[in-house]
């Protein structure tokens, strides 16, 4: 059985057929799915989707694009929810430089909050950063997060750095971006990696494998990926396919 860390099913690219894609999964092999946050707006369709489907399991966060008009009294409400059976996670939370907006002081200080949130309701964390690893390491680090714990979801920076989060004890996410033609440098993370803190993950809609790529991914196309850290592990599927299972289980306590 195949676990989905990673999804974003309230997302408008699935309106047209969710119910159907969703009642497939778990005849293509995919037992659990994980739908993370990442507005308001999208962890309350995240929770009306764990209430819908008893596969379905949920994050709850903002991610740092979505942290512009975030107020205290919506993180109450993250708080209060993060107690429901089948939230499992706090996120995705992080720091995205790519775009100017947020500001990055604003993006700081709600990563900061959530991290403390995620501490307070002892859930692990789901962490989103883009081209902004030393800001993001500097305020692990000062929060202590190798003891809330958590995944680095759709790793994108270098094997040195891959140690740091590995000696917070913190889980990799690792998707379609592994069997893309340019993805050579991911491919060298996951080698180095050790294969009890590797996690399966698509971030449906976006990041469909290749053949799939440009695509509208979903959880069922994780047999590629699957495929891809097989061969660079010199695993089997099947065992690919195990180990992962476990590791969700590990960094999800919730998920049942
Ligand atoms: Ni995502």
């Amino acid at each position: 059985m195949i676990i989905d860390t990673h999804a974003h099913y309230d997302d408008k690219a699935f309106d047209e057929d969710r119910a159907e894609l969703l009642q497939s999964m778990q005849g293509a092999g995919v037992g659990r799915i994980v739908n993370i946050g990442s507005s308001l707006g999208a962890c309350k369709q995240t929770i009306q989707l764990m209430e819908k489907y008893d596969f379905v399991y949920g994050a709850l966060g903002i991610h740092p694009t979505d942290s512009g008009e975030l107020t205290e009294s919506d993180i109450e409400w993250i708080k209060d929810n993060c107690t429901l059976d089948k939230c499992v996670a706090v996120g995705e939370i992080g720091l995205d430089y790519y775009w100017d907006e947020p500001d990055r002081a604003i993006q700081k200080k709600w990563f900061v909050c959530q991290l403390e949130l995620a501490r307070e309701v002892k859930l692990p964390v789901v962490i989103h950063s883009r081209d902004a690893a030393q800001d993001t390491v500097e305020i692990m680090k000062a929060e202590h997060a190798q003891d809330i714990g958590g995944v680095v979801h759709c790793y994108s920076y270098s094997k040195e750095l891959a140690k740091t989060f590995l000696d917070m004890g913190f889980y990799f996410g690792i998707g379609g971006v592994v069997t893309f033609n340019n993805g050579r440098k991911l491919k060298e993370v996951v080698e180095y990696l050790p294969m009890d803190r590797i996690v399966l993950e698509t971030d449906s809609p976006y990041l469909a494998p290749v053949p799939y790529r440009g695509k509208r991914n979903d959880s069922r196309k994780l047999t590629h990926v699957v495929e891809q850290i097989a061969t660079i592990k010199g695993l089997t599927p099947e065992e690919i396919i195990q180990t992962t299972t476990q590791n969700a289980y590990n960094l999800y306590p919730k998920l049942k």
